[in-house]
């Protein structure tokens, strides 16, 4: 009898994203928590636990203070909610620009602590190093360049990218330097239409675009943002659904039941048995 315990469903793995370069798009998704995650996993080809759950979900101003414990345990709760899509998860600020054996560690404690099938790094040229050190043993690494959110401080703000011809021509070198490195995709964010399609021609695996036009090889949203949880959201995300007002709604209909003791009502409580 074999030891190994038979998965009925294959996941989705970081082969299976590189091959889908200029095929079928590629749908991702931002995930945080189990029951979100069920309900994403058959619509979408990866997961990303994205470390904007700092901002989405505990209410920091950006993702700076975002620690290895956050990423783990909502990388554990994504990956328990879903069975088929592939899960990467963020490498937060400050776990893997110290150092390479650091960064190592990080990354294979995400791996071993969650389960997950990658980690993602935002890439500057110098990251590439770091890139190709997790890549040689053994961890798939999802890069991330153009509007890079750990870089707030430096930049000053969320600022779309690559409006001049040096900083396009280093978002295309970060690029380039991440597929050297062994990247198995990469995110574009914030970048303008004509750049993005620079890059997805310039490099032989898929990019994942987010406010970066359709000339990506598949999109990424923030999935609170395109759920319609927040009354503001960037010019580049498409509300489907408007869980803020249905959650208002839901919450003042039951703040009136209450006040009105119409809830609980007779079929919502517990009886005791007679004698
Ligand atoms: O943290 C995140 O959610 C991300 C996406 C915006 C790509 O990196």
């Amino acid at each position: 009898m074999s030891s190994h315990r038979q998965e009925t469903v294959r996941r989705i793995a970081a082969p299976d994203i590189a091959a889908r370069k200029g095929k079928t798009p590629i749908v991702c998704l931002t995930a945080y928590t189990a029951p979100v995650a069920e309900i994403l996993d058959e619509h979408c080809d990866v997961l990303l636990v994205g470390d904007s759950l700092g901002m989405v979900v505990h209410g920091l101003p950006n993702t700076v203070g975002v620690t290895m414990e956050m990423m783990i345990m909502h990388g554990q709760a994504v990956m328990r909610g879903s069975r088929k899509a592939m899960v990467v998860v963020d490498m937060p600020f400050g776990s893997y620009e110290g150092s390479l054996e650091e960064a190592y560690a990080n990354a294979a404690r995400i791996m071993k602590e969650t389960g997950a099938q990658a980690v993602k790094v935002e890439a500057g040229e110098t990251v590439a190093e770091t890139i190709a050190y997790m890549v040689k043993r053994g961890i798939p690494v999802m890069s991330h360049v153009g509007l890079r959110p750990q870089a707030v401080n430096m930049d000053g703000g969320f600022k779309a990218k690559g409006k001049g011809a040096d900083e396009r021509k280093r978002i295309l070198e970060d690029a380039r330097a991440s597929e050297a490195a062994g990247a198995f995709a990469i995110v574009v964010e914030g970048v303008a239409e004509g750049l993005a399609k620079e890059i997805t021609d310039a490099v032989a695996v898929p990019t994942i675009g987010i406010g970066a036009s359709a000339g990506c090889d598949g999109q990424v949203l923030v999935v609170d943002d395109m759920l319609g949880l927040f009354s503001w959201t960037p010019k580049f995300v498409r509300r489907y659904a408007d869980l803020k007002g249905e959650i208002s709604r839901a919450a003042a209909a039951y703040a009136d039941d209450v006040r009105e003791r119409r809830f609980p009502g007779p079929g919502e409580i517990y009886f005791a048995k007679a004698g």
